[in-house]
């Protein structure tokens, strides 16, 4: 292989398949995704796209071929060092699995106290995330109290709130309306300019025109179309 000038991409998967019980799910995908590429994951319903994404963030593992995380071959690293593996990532979800129970401000701080941080560092680092997403004044909020797109933009606050390299969007939009859809993606688009590297699974083609990245396309489980959206 020769690298030249170019970066060794900060996500390579060779091979790789996926079954569920004797059921194939993903099949002999290889992908390289290069750091601060903004890549849609698309293809219908039930085509691979959410399992993709597990496989990146130890979800699942691969049945078979390599997956490697900025330089971190997932098939040999050790059970301990998945926590330090998983905070590469910041993980939105289509139903933002916040905890209900526990205040916008609780949510956010979880992660960085998971991570070990001080208080002081903590308090700061949250009222600054809430900031970005425009909700600063929604800390003490609970999050069944919020609507599906403020509660969105807290589970985006809570996937950027370690500084991950990488962020996975599954479906983020999927349960929003057009208008708090485009707030999602007025953000996402904000930490690719900032240097994220960003995965997005959707299976609706509206959310993809207009974005400046990369498409592939999963088909039953295989990769069958991988090219550069032209901008619109
Ligand atoms: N935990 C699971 N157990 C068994 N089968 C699964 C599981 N998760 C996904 N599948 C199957 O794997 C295939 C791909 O699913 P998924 O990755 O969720 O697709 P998508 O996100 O594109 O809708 C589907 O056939 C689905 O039924
Ligand atoms: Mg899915």
């Amino acid at each position: 292989m020769t690298h030249g000038s170019r970066k060794t991409p900060i996500i390579r998967m060779y091979h790789v398949y996926k079954l569920y019980d004797s059921k194939s799910a993903l099949s002999d995908i290889s992908l390289e995704i290069e750091e601060n590429e903004f890549l849609f994951v698309t293809g219908a319903s039930g085509a691979g796209k959410t399992t993709l994404l597990k496989l990146l963030y130890f979800g699942e593992s691969a049945t078979n071929g390599q997956v490697i995380i900025d330089g971190v071959n997932l098939l040999r690293i050790p059970k301990h060092q998945i926590p330090f593996l998983r905070r590469k990532f910041g993980i939105i979800f289509q139903d933002y699995k916040l905890i209900p129970s526990k205040t916008v401000f609780e949510n956010l701080a979880l992660v960085l106290e998971a991570a070990g941080h001080k208080r002081k560092f903590v308090e700061k680092k949250v009222k600054s995330v809430l900031r970005i997403v425009g909700l600063e004044e929604k800390q003490g909020a609970l999050p069944p109290s919020l609507s599906g797109g403020e509660q969105q933009r807290i589970a985006i606050a809570r996937a950027v709130i370690g500084d991950p390299k990488i962020i996975l969007a599954d479906e983020p939009t999927g349960n929003l309306d057009s208008g708090s859809a485009e707030i999602i993606f007025d953000l996402l688009n904000r930490f690719h300019k900032d240097g994220s590297t960003i995965i997005l699974a959707t299976h609706d083609p509206e959310l993809i025109h207009s974005i400046n990245g990369r498409k592939i396309v999963l088909d039953k489980g295989q990769l069958i179309s991988d090219h550069k959206i032209k901008e619109a």
